[in-house]
């Protein structure tokens, strides 16, 4: 198992940290930022969480400060198994989790539609977990455990809702998280509409010749599988925004992924519409906003009302 160092431990005194999201919620404009219900708020259990992103190639697990946002210490990254079905995937999750000898809730992060505790899709997954009951698939391999299942592209939509470059905007608000594929996350006033699935929009390409997902035309991976520079793949990303916004007018998109790390390079190329702001945490996303999620869930922490009363 290949581990991967992260971002350090916050540094700020428990004090401070918690000063600091009163402070925060203050100045935004929106309800989103997470009320700690505990009567400490940054001492007890509630301002910790365990998140995994499961993804087609790796799985992430780590912990994660739920008053910054910040990942705490390490995560580890194993490769997926392969094939990834459910049941070889939620076998390495167990060990990871159980490795973190973590006994609160659990957030997971999965490239997949959640309907009802239910995996819809699978592009970039195998397609057993089509029809799987994840609900029930995580309770066999945890047992005893609180696991809950959001859609990975939703878990970073939350993180940057929360913690990141989506924080206080009002209005609707896009996600893209450009990877393998590329998934979405639909935010109004800080309220995420989860399961939408903008990356398997059909998008006519620049050529003007060919109609496609978007995600068969603009995801990092096709960038990489074509060898594309950032002038030559950019234009594929302005013609994804300009048929979204089409459709949607966001008022602000928000591009994640790990190729957003060189935003600095690409991200004047764009010349969609609507303003486009890097994601924050990037490869982390996924991590926080499940773990996020999971605390929610739990009653561990009070997101107002942003959160999702379920995953559709
Ligand atoms: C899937 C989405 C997922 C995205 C990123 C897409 O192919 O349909 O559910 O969020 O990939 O992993």
């Amino acid at each position: 198992m290949a581990t991967t160092p992260t971002s350090a431990a916050s540094s700020r005194s428990d004090t401070d940290s918690a000063r600091s999201t009163t402070t925060r919620a203050e100045s935004t404009t929106t309800s989103a930022e997470p009320t700690f219900t505990s009567a400490e708020p940054n001492s007890g259990p509630a301002t910790i969480g365990l998140g995994v992103d499961v993804g087609g190639t790796g799985i992430k697990v780590g912990r994660v400060d739920l008053v910054t946002g910040e990942m705490l210490g390490e995560r580890t990254y194993t490769p997926t198994p392969q094939p990834s079905t459910p049941d070889a995937v939620a076998g390495v999750l167990r060990d990871q989790v159980e490795a973190f000898g973590w006994d609160g809730p659990v957030g997971v992060a999965l490239p997949s539609v959640i309907h009802q505790g239910v995996a819809r899709i699978a592009p970039n997954i195998d397609d057993a977990w089509i029809g799987c009951d994840v609900v029930d698939l995580f309770a066999r391999h945890l047992p005893g455990r609180d696991v809950v299942v959001l859609n990975d592209a939703d878990a970073a939509g939350l993180t940057e809702v929360h913690y990141g470059a989506a924080e206080g905007v009002e209005g609707l608000v896009i996600l893209l998280t450009l990877g393998t594929g590329i998934g979405s996350a639909l935010i109004m006033d800080g309220r995420l509409i989860p399961n939408t699935e903008f990356g398997h929009v059909l998008v006519r390409d620049i050529s003007g010749s060919v109609v496609d997902e978007a995600e068969r035309l603009a995801s990092a991976s096709v960038r990489a599988r074509d060898g594309l520079s950032f002038a030559e793949w950019t234009p594929h990303v302005s013609n994804v925004l300009r048929t979204i916004e089409d459709l949607l007018w966001p008022r602000v998109f928000v591009l994640g992924g790990g190729v957003s790390e060189a935003a600095d390079e690409w991200f004047p190329l764009l010349d969609n519409r609507t303003p486009v702001r890097a994601a924050v945490r990037l490869n982390d996303a996924g991590i926080i906003g499940a773990a996020l999620y999971a605390a929610a869930h739990a009653g561990l922490l009070d997101l107002g009302d942003v959160l999702p009363s379920s995953t559709n």
